[in-house]
């Protein structure tokens, strides 16, 4: 049995993000999304907020789990085949690789990368929340729920 892990900030879950779940569901038997707790910028949606809108997006076809600490351990303590991310353009490339090296260096876990569907390669979260904060429509980018969750959130 094959898994993979989708780690990352999910802050908030984009259309991007849920393209390549999908088609890491149909690479893999089974697709597991790990929440990073603390990312590197404060998060606009809780660790529960965001690992509960993937959820909800998955409606029980991925397992959502959030994580503290190294990525290699959870996929460690997961049996996790490979790391699976997105990438969008080379800035991502840059990012990435350095990162992929280093995990395999860890534990010796490859990173699968699949390129963003094209529809979204300019859709980043962090462009998302800003868009939104000055009343921009990002409609068009994120999955109806998350929609509903920036409304909640009433920032514009
Ligand atoms: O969505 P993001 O913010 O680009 O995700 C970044 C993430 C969570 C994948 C990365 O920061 C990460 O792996 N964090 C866990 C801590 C860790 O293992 N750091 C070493 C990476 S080589």
């Amino acid at each position: 049995m094959t898994t993979a892990l989708c780690p990352g900030s999910f802050d908030p879950p984009t259309l991007g993000h849920v393209d390549v779940l999908r088609r890491a569901l149909h690479i893999f038997d089974k697709v597991v999304v790990g929440v990073v707790a603390n990312p590197s910028k404060a998060p606009l949606f809780t660790l529960e907020e965001r690992a509960a809108l993937v959820d909800e997006l998955f409606d029980g076809q991925i397992e959502v789990v959030g994580f503290d600490g190294l990525l290699v351990e959870l996929a460690s303590e997961l049996g996790a085949t490979a790391l699976v991310k997105g990438l969008r353009e080379s800035a991502d490339w840059e990012y990435e690789i350095g990162m992929a090296h280093m995990n395999r260096h860890l534990t010796g876990i490859e990173t699968v990368f699949l390129p963003t569907a094209a529809e979204y390669r300019f859709v980043s979260s962090s462009l998302v929340k800003e868009v939104w904060r000055l009343g921009g429509d990002v409609a068009a980018l994120v999955p109806e729920p998350v929609m509903a969750a920036l409304a909640s959130k009433q920032e514009p």
